[in-house]
């Protein structure tokens, strides 16, 4: 009967969501108005895009503009918030590029800048970072002072060429730099290939120049076909593509062999392939990373350089009176005798304003590179979805009259205060091109600008004109093919389905899906992670697979695919999926939680600069004297002991006192009870299918009075909690500080750092939200996840009293009756280690850590993985697997212990899976790790030396039994505690006791 009613209800509820999913996709941004089946195909520029773009944007919409075109929709973004709030703050969602076809048929994917995220454009940016981070590029200064010089007398020499001058210099520069030669004459077939090819690259860019990008299986016509213009296009420019990369660099590999290289970037790649992977299998690998990585140095950084550089020549020759302000600042700094070089820049600020005007009145790349959604998204109440095109028009951010008065001007005065210094209320028009796309910062920006100034000498010719000068050659739309292309998609569309279905591996097994709503009603959401691993014994898997709606879901069961996955493939493993209920609660202010991106890297190198190994040692006194009063605690209230461990007692006061400088003085502390709360709902919504929300978006947007909607009064209360808990501390702490009277602690010393930095910097209130966001993430992160182990190891030594008896002895030997243990102790202490990762392995704090999300379609063990599906790592069922741990319900820390007593090294370390896995790039898993380690070792070290442990008894003096019964959500551990806390000796009693007139530190 039951089943009846689900089904009905079932049946309702996806006509009403399906209903107001069709409503919910007609809140596209706004946009010019499609044609049935081509959609605005027609509409697309072919020149000067961004004029158009500009239009659209005041016309329909200022931050988002929607194109709809077949396949492929795209989103103008024509304002810096909407930028920054997208492609920044989301930049997990948004930091894809769009896989072109025309990219593939020219070769230039092998670009960093157009190649798709993923593993390969990761060790292409490391290569290049290496040799472009700010610290490395000081080497190429004698060149480019040198070549910067020498323009100035071919400039004298042939005045009438000096846009060729300036087109020669920055290819000089990069060419010398690159392959260590040097070019006489802009005629050598390198830099003519050169100009080709990215004439085509930047022609081949603008959305909608070829057909094929909207149907890209067009790309496997034969060129002869009517309509296939684009190969013959294509070929073309892979012909300069493969001059250009490939020619130079087999020279200097050719001389590099003979011993007769020039120094140069080149060289050096081949010695390093040579040096680290000489003998191995991947050596082809990395010497294509290092081909690619000389010729993107000099793609990417010659012809937009020369851009910005000529438009900053022709903005002089059209105003004399800012060559004579500069030249005026020159002289009196420089004088008339000599040239100016890098050690003059610093001290004349309008010269990069210059710089700055230039590259915001014309800047080099206009509409920079497009991104791709990767998943669906919200903004300001527009969906943008899934697989979506965006184009950010760097043009209409850097003319918008809010930022810039009189924006077609160019004026270097306006980035001037009136104390005549740098403003940094103006918008740095270099931010637009250069910050917010975190991942795809150009790498060449740091050298780049220091020679930029130096040809900024006066000289000028009319009529530069930027970008995609189209040749002859390329014509774009060839509308004699329109006919024959839609002739040809019907029948090639049906071949490719067809043989795609037969050709894409299969999904990996699972329980069976229902039509639309798929395995929602069978999502487990009590103790998930034991129906997670049912599954896997009976579908045989340790890869089971739940459709679910917009939301395909796999359940990793063994620590080899764990790691195969988030470890060697973490640049596809690496991302969230962002979760509605963490938006609708603000929980998404956790790195746990928040997309990979410069927002998630700006917390997680401010948290991890105050608790990597080599930091979290000041903090031992305080973890020390809080666990030395916890035994007094469970002294006088033994009954409350399981109180004592969490969230008054040790983990939180530790915590509390380390982030805040205070200490927690009762039970109703309003932080605790806001902290208890707020954490506690976190662990119940963050698990898989606890609110179906999470399957269909936009109901986040249902009100809170709507049946159906229960999940919105639950978000809010939540929201309510995590607010106390986050910024009410934090900003307590700033009220003190700003009267002088802050006690020592994280929170001080971050908002020292920030206000310290950045002052009255823009970027201030930026950094003050990530400081309070990291001190509200130590608590909220730190403090049940290291209660919920510490309980487990409680339990675990009631129920096992012969763990305890050894740990003891082992105690009394190495630091004796007359003592407490302390940190020093603690290395010649294993087994109490050993206790902590048995306890671990026993009941990980977190079952299935924090689930990931693949960021491209990938195959693993002959299964497919679907691009955007989340990964949860059911790690309780790994910790469980009796080939790494025999006999696994069984507490036993000697499992860790080798013959000599020291911790086994060939038994899997449970702290290798339950602290989350892999590279979340830069670095690794929990960033409050070492801490915890620390919390845990001096408490069960404390405890153990001076109490032994048992059940208890209940109120009325019946001893209880106790189960190792496992429960919660995403943070778990056990529902029985022991009571009986009874100190081990009459000295025992009195250091416990000596704990009472003792101050935390
Ligand atoms: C036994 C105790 C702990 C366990 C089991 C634990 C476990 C985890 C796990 C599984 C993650 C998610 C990693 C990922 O997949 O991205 C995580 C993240 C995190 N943890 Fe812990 N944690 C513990 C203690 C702590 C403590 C004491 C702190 C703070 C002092 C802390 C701070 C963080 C932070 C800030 C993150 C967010 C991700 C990051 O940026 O590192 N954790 N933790």
């Amino acid at each position: 009967m039951a089943y009846v009613i689900a089904l009905v209800i079932v049946a309702f509820a996806t006509w009403y969501l399906s209903n107001r999913l069709r409503r919910a996709r007609l809140l596209l941004p706004p946009g010019p108005k499609p044609l049935p089946i081509i959609g605005c195909m027609l509409d697309l520029p072919s020149e000067k895009p961004w004029i158009t773009y500009s239009e659209w944007s005041s016309m329909y919409n200022p931050d988002l503009v929607y194109i709809d075109l077949p396949m492929h929709p795209a989103v103008i973004i024509g304002s810096y918030t909407a930028a920054m709030d997208l492609l920044d703050k989301r930049s997990g969602i948004y930091s894809d590029r769009s896989p072109k076809v025309m990219y593939e048929l020219t070769s230039w994917d092998y670009n960093t800048a157009l190649m798709p995220y993923g593993q390969k454009w990761r060790t292409h940016r490391r290569v290049f970072h290496q040799h472009f981070h700010l610290g490395a590029v000081d080497v190429y200064r004698p060149v480019q002072l040198a070549v910067a010089r020498r323009f100035l007398s071919w400039v004298l020499d042939m005045p009438e060429q000096s846009r060729r001058h300036v087109r020669q210099m920055t290819s000089t520069i990069i060419y010398r730099i690159t392959y260590g030669k040097t070019i006489a004459s802009m005629n050598h077939e390198y830099f003519i290939a050169a100009e080709k090819a990215v004439a085509g690259a930047s022609m081949v860019s603008i959305p909608g120049a070829y057909w094929v990008e909207f149907f890209p299986f067009l790309k496997h016509i034969p060129s002869w076909v009517p309509g296939a213009k684009f190969r013959q296009v294509a070929e073309e420019i892979l012909g300069h593509v493969i001059n250009i990369r490939d020619k130079p660099f087999d020279e200097v590999r050719e001389e590099f062999s003979k011993g007769t290289a020039p120094p140069s970037l080149a060289k050096i790649l081949l010695e390093e392939v040579q040096a680290k992977h000489g003998t191995s299998s991947d050596f082809a690998f990395h010497e294509e990373v290092a081909r690619n990585v000389a010729g993107i140095a000099y793609i990417a950084g010659a012809d937009t350089t020369m851009a910005a550089a000529a438009s900053a020549t022709l903005a002089l020759g059209m105003h004399p009176e800012i060559q004579q302000k500069a030249q005026a600042m020159l002289d009196e700094l420089v004088g008339p005798n000599r040239l100016p070089d890098f050690d003059d820049i610093q001290q004349i600020p309008y010269i990069r304003a210059i710089v700055m005007e230039a590259c915001r009145w014309m800047p080099p790349l206009p509409f920079l590179i497009p991104r791709v959604s990767l998943v669906d998204d919200e903004y300001k109440g527009y969906h943008i979805p899934k697989g979506c095109t965006l184009l950010p028009n760097v043009w209409a951010m850097s003319h918008n009259p809010e930022y810039y008065a009189e924006p077609d001007r160019f004026n270097p005065d306006r980035y001037f205060d009136k104390d005549g210094n740098i403003d940094p209320d103006v918008l740095d028009p270099t931010m637009l091109t250069q910050y917010w796309p975190f991942a795809l910062l150009c790498n060449d920006y740091d050298q780049v600008l220091p020679y930029y100034w130096l040809v900024v000498c006066g000289f000028a010719e009319g009529g530069i004109k930027l970008s995609c000068d189209i040749p002859e050659a390329f014509g774009i739309i060839d509308p004699m093919a329109y006919a024959t292309v839609l002739l040809v998609i019907g029948l090639i569309t049906w071949y490719l389905s067809h043989k795609l279905r037969r050709t894409q591996p299969p999904l990996p097994p699972g329980p069976t899906p229902l039509p639309i709503i798929g395995n929602m009603l069978g999502m487990p959401t009590q103790r998930p992670w034991v129906a997670y691993s049912e599954w896997s014994t009976v579908y045989k898997s340790d890869m089971i697979y739940i459709s679910l709606p917009l939301q395909p879901t796999i359940i990793v069961g063994s620590y080899k695919i764990a790691r195969e996955l988030f470890d060697r493939r973490s640049g596809i493993y690496s991302d969230r999926i962002p979760l509605v209920m963490d938006e609708l609660t603000t929980w998404d202010f956790s790195t746990a939680f928040m997309p990979y991106g410069l927002w998630w890297r700006a917390h997680r190198r401010m948290f991890h600069e105050h608790f990597h190994s080599g930091a979290v040692d000041v903090y031992l006194p305080v973890q020390l004297a809080v666990a030395r009063k916890f035994l007094l605690w469970v002294l006088e209230n033994p009954k409350q002991t399981r109180k004592h461990v969490r969230q008054y007692g040790l983990t939180a006061t530790i915590i509390y006192r380390v982030t805040y400088g205070k200490t927690i003085t009762n039970m109703d502390h309003e932080y605790i009870v806001a902290a208890e709360k707020a954490v506690g709902a976190l662990s119940m919504t963050a698990v898989p299918g606890a609110y179906w929300v999470e399957y269909f978006p936009f109901m986040k947007h249902i009100p809170s009075w709507m049946p159906g909607a229960k999940f919105k009064k639950v978000a809010e209360e939540i929201r309510s909690h995590v607010v106390s808990m986050r910024d009410k501390p934090y900003d307590d702490a700033k009220a003190e500080f700003s009267k002088g009277s802050a006690p020592a602690s994280l929170a001080r010393t971050l908002i020292e750092e920030v206000q310290g930095k950045y002052d009255e910097h823009p970027e201030a209130a930026y950094y003050d939200e990530v400081a309070k966001n990291v001190t509200g993430l130590a608590y909220a992160a730190g403090a049940d996840t290291t209660m919920a182990a510490a309980v487990s190891v409680m339990l675990a030594l009631a129920l096992y009293p012969d763990v305890q008896r050894k740990a003891q002895a082992l105690l009394d030997e190495v630091v004796g009756p007359d003592r407490l243990p302390d940190f020093d102790d603690l290395q010649e202490l294993p087994y109490i280690r050993a206790i902590i990762m048995e306890a671990f392995r026993w009941m990980p704090p977190l079952p299935f850590v924090v689930p990931r999300a693949s960021l491209v379609d990938d195959e693993y063990n002959g299964y497919h993985i679907p691009k955007g599906c989340t990964l949860i790592p059911n790690i309780w069922r790994m910790l469980r697997n009796p080939e790494d741990y025999p006999d696994p319900e069984r507490f036993n820390p000697d499992r860790f212990i080798d013959k000599d007593g020291k911790i086994d090294p060939n038994v899997l370390d449970p702290a290798l899976l339950i602290f989350g896995f892999g590279r979340r790039f830069p670095t690794s898993i929990c960033s409050g790790r070492h801490f915890a380690m620390n919390t845990l070792d001096i408490y069960v070290a404390s405890t153990l030396h001076v109490f032994d442990i048992s059940a208890g008894v209940d109120a009325n003096g019946v001893p209880v039994v106790l189960t190792s019964e496992y429960v919660g959500g995403m943070i778990s551990g056990p529902r029985d505690f022991p009571t009986g806390f009874k100190p081990r000796s009459e000295t025992a009693l009195r250091l416990i006791r000596e704990a009472k007139d003792s101050d935390i530190p």
